[in-house]
């Protein structure tokens, strides 16, 4: 799995920092970790996918307990104890990391896995601190006199335990307050107390440091002393308004830095040098012809390796480069690594040619690398290009702005500019600072900052419902719990018992134990209807889920809303909008298969959303799809929907779903059991090569019949190497027809076309507007010959060997006056022209200068002179130039200045 090249060859580490202990490579350390927690009673469970996809207030994972948070909050269906794992986590941002830092030590990174143990309820600080002890020091036997544990300052217990558990040396053990030892995983959830243990990876000139010292030594701003594990004791939950209520249950929740650990055991001194990075850094330094330096030279190198982690990663899950939310963040990313490789000389998309490398590295432990590598190398490179080109316009604009500056006499680049460069332009902080360096300016560090703050706040906003509605403040409570049960696979509409409800502004929010109104999940969106009560209804506007609340938003419809009047409630599901919604997600499926047969088996779900109202379906593709490809795609669809194929669900276990076929989306996070949709030879109940077989727990149709018409409305582009399909069904698909006819029978009594003719008519229509417009335009310039003649003969005077005339001319639109310019060149081939013109509330100053009277005046200097008289702009060659203003009162004066001007310089 690992480049045998590139693994130090040792089989002791560290002896350089004064230490020995047994070598182990990256792999054995993780399965170590796993074994020695397996070996206490836990349970493995695998990393989930780094892309959250049930979690609205996480771009991406960002540490092992998030699959676990409702576990931790006491909602624990797994029925955990204890368990373990190594999860893929990203930190780019917020509360636990720097984007613009990374790269420049040698520890933080933007993807990293986090090992983790945790209890649900079951051991807490002893058992966490005396295993940690036993983990580091006995199986891997760091030095003790290298480790330190800190605790929250007033936790005695966890300083009790440190001192009576373990045989750390008792000045090795320092109180921290809130910053360092409290750990929280967000402005909500879960939190606590924390016990943290540093390693001291040793310094030979300042041996003697003082390791309490709150500057230099531990949480300092020594980077000799590394936190490779933070012990977290949950037993508090941060409610929106920052209150804390403690938990039903005591847990641990910890979670070590693999690549850190590696470091230490591996003595490498930088988590760059260990096996998990060197073949990377090696690549890096192959392709680019650049050795790698551990120092500051060395950044680049440590940059790139650290990001094509994070994007690899993150597009394997299901994510992609975009504008918003996680895909903003990625191209951030990327962008920054693209930066740094053209630091390396690499100006051409370099990025991309790391993937294979990556999944040579790392697959074994995460297959998904390998099984998507083409594709993950397709959208980085994509990518790259883009930014190529985007990278050229933003250095043009600090162009722009830079010399905007020095005119203004200031020293610094606004903030606002630095700001767009960013936001607009992808320009990393650092490189434009690094630009403006170059030109002796800084930038505006405060402003800018001001508008970062801005844009978090306002991409802050969408997570916040979900926040503000997590704890119990601000509902009407009327009966414990949360879970939903949706019952409505199987019926519109069912007795609610309602949980709790709240009022916020006209929206109503209840959360009942049963429900028939789907939630939005899986891209189908969610139920509309009503919901009764004793002597109040309210109108069900859309159902979401928020972590495994189902719930409603609604609109007081009538009645009076009180505790009571709940407390009996029956809600029922838009019918027609339910079977509109349930069309178009069957009709999904069928265009999954169908694209996977027309375009190959490459095609890959990427989102899609089932409404009402239409579908939309985004897929892996590397190019458009052609309109000869769309009709055999809509034909297989509407086949299938003519066989009126049975569908069919049925409930398994997820591998053995998987096991049977069943299509599972890349990144998806499923349950334990899952529902698989089958369409196709289903009725006899086994997998009898159905035309579709998919994960889902959405609605659908019993029979595909149901769907109607299939009707695809557009594809497009939506991100490098995702596709985007519109289509309508059902009643859209009627409607959509409907209205294409109106406007054919629009167009065809306008053109007096007989139905079938009108491509005949539009063609013989658009021949002959060809025509007519060639026809005008000898016109034009026949005319403006003659007005060109008659206005020479008429006010042309010699002055010399050159022919001088000023006039104002009759050309309204700007062919005319272009072809009266022509023609007016043309008749004076050693003279000069000023004419104006008015066309609405705009005049038009024009000077045609003759070669031969260039040598006296250029057109270009008659209208730096004239145009100021009206206060025009404008510019030109030597023998062509013009200005425009909308002072039309000045015409006069503009001519006569003319006359002045003309007879000084000739005469
Ligand atoms: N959840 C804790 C952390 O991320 C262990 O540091």
């Amino acid at each position: 799995m690992t480049n045998p090249a590139s693994t130090p060859e040792k089989t002791s580490s560290a002896t350089a920092s004064g230490f020995s202990i047994p070598f182990m490579t990256g792999d054995q350390i993780r399965a170590s970790f796993i074994e020695f927690f397996k070996s206490k009673g836990h349970t493995y469970v695998p990393s989930s996918p780094v892309v959250p996809h049930d979690d609205p207030t996480l771009l991406f994972i960002n540490a092992g307990m998030n699959q676990f948070k409702s576990a931790l909050l006491g909602e624990n269906r797994e029925g955990w104890k204890r368990v373990a794992n190594s999860q893929k986590c990203i930190r780019v941002s917020g509360k636990h990391n720097d984007l613009d830092e990374v790269g420049r030590d040698t520890y933080h990174h933007t993807l990293f896995e986090m090992l983790g143990n945790w209890s649900f309820g079951d051991y807490y600080k002893q058992e966490a601190i005396s295993w940690a002890w036993e983990l580091l020091t006995e199986v891997w036997k760091l030095p003790k006199d290298r480790l330190f544990a800190s605790v929250y300052k007033n936790d005695d217990e966890a300083m009790e335990i440190w001192k009576t558990q373990t045989d750390i040396s008792h000045d090795r053990i320092l109180r921290f307050g809130d910053k360092e030892n409290f750990w929280e995983m967000g402005d909500v959830g879960p939190c606590g107390p924390c016990s943290e243990i540093h390693f001291d990876i040793g310094d030979p000139e300042t041996r003697e440091a003082t390791f309490a010292d709150p500057i230099l030594g531990v949480n300092g701003t020594n980077a000799r002393y590394i936190e490779i594990w933070n012990l977290v004791f949950m037993q508090f939950e941060r409610l929106a308004g920052g209150d804390l209520k403690p938990l039903k249950n005591k847990n641990v929740d910890t979670g070590m830095g693999f690549e850190r650990a590696c470091s230490v055991i591996q003595g490498s001194g930088s988590n760059y040098e260990t096996d998990v990075f060197r073949p990377l850094i090696d690549k890096i330094a192959e392709l680019s012809a650049t050795p790698y330096g551990k120092g500051v030279d060395g950044t680049p190198h440590r940059v790139i390796a650290d990001h094509i982690r994070a994007l690899s990663f993150a597009i394997a899950d299901g994510a992609t480069p975009g504008n918003e939310g996680r895909g903003y963040v990625l191209r951030r990313i990327l962008r920054r690594a693209s930066k740094f490789a053209r630091e390396l000389g690499q100006k051409d998309p370099f990025l991309f040619r790391l993937v294979p490398a990556l999944a040579d590295l790392m697959g074994g432990a995460y297959p998904e690398l390998k099984a998507r590598q083409d594709y993950i190398a397709q959208v980085i490179r994509a990518e790259e290009e883009r930014f190529g080109k985007t990278l050229d316009l933003g250095l043009d604009r600090f162009a722009k702005v830079a010399e905007q500056a020095k005119a203004k006499k200031q020293t610094e680049i606004d903030g606002v500019e630095v700001f767009t460069l960013y936001d607009t332009y992808g320009f990393p902080t650092d490189l434009t600072r690094l630009l403006a360096e170059e030109q002796g300016l800084t930038i505006d560090e405060a402003g800018y900052a001001a508008h970062m703050d801005e844009q978090r706040e306002r991409a802050r906003g969408a997570a916040k419902f979900t926040a503000a509605i997590a704890g119990d403040e601000g509902w009407t409570i009327l009966a414990p719990g949360l879970d939903t049960e949706f019952v409505g696979y199987d019926s519109l509409s069912a007795e609610m018992p309602v949980l709790r409800y709240r009022e916020e502004g006209d929206t109503v929010l209840l959360v009942a134990a049963r429900t028939p109104f789907y939630a939005e999940a899986g891209g189908q969106v969610g139920d509309i209807g009503t919901i009764e009560g004793q002597g109040v209804t309210l109108r069900v506007l859309d159902t979401v889920k928020v972590f495994d609340m189902v719930v409603h938003k609604c609109a007081l419809a009538g009645g009076l809303l009180t505790p009571d009047a709940l407390k009996q409630a029956k809600g029922s599901v838009d019918a027609e909008a339910r079977a509109a919604a349930v069309r178009n997600h069957s009709a999904t499926h069928l265009l999954h298969a169908a694209l996977r047969e027309v375009l190959g088996d490459h095609v890959q779900q990427q989102g899609s959303r089932v409404a009402p109202e239409g579908l939309r379906f985004d897929f892996t593709h590397h190019s458009g799809v052609s309109l000869d490809e769309i009709r055999r795609v809509e034909t297989i669809v509407n086949a299938q929907i003519l066989k009126n194929l049975d569908i069919s669900h049925s409930v398994h276990g997820i591998d053995e779903a998987k096991a049977l076929g069943a299509m599972a989306l890349f990144g998806e996070k499923y349950g334990d059991r899952v529902r698989v949709i089958r369409m196709g030879n289903a009725s006899a109940g086994q997998n009898k090569n159905p035309f579709s077989m998919e994960l889902c727990g959405g609605t659908h149709a019993t029979a595909t019949g149901q769907i109607g018409l299939f009707k695809i409305t557009s594809e497009s582009s939506i991100a490098s190497g995702v596709r985007r399909i519109e289509a309508v069904t059902g009643a859209g698909a009627l409607s959509l027809v409907n209205d294409r006819f109106d406007r054919l029978a629009e167009i065809g009594s306008s053109l007096k076309a007989k139905p079938g003719d009108e491509p005949v008519k539009v063609a013989e229509l658009a021949a002959r507007l060809k025509g007519a417009e060639k026809e005008l335009a000898e016109l034009r310039l026949f005319k403006a010959t003659q007005q060109a003649k008659v206005l020479l003969a008429e006010k042309s005077r010699i002055a010399g060997d050159a022919t001088l005339v000023v006039a104002k001319i009759d050309a309204a639109d700007k062919e005319s006056q272009n072809a009266f310019l022509d023609a007016a060149a043309a008749l004076l081939p050693s003279g000069v022209g000023v004419f104006t013109a008015v066309s609405g509330d705009a005049l038009s100053i024009f000077a045609v200068v003759g070669k031969a009277a260039q040598a006296k005046i250029k057109a270009g200097d008659l209208i730096k002179e004239l145009g100021p008289i009206a206060d025009a702009k404008g510019g030109g060659r030597p023998d062509r130039a013009q200005a425009g203003s909308k002072a039309i009162d000045k015409e006069a004066a503009v001519l006569a200045a003319a006359e002045q001007l003309l007879t000084r310089v000739f005469g």
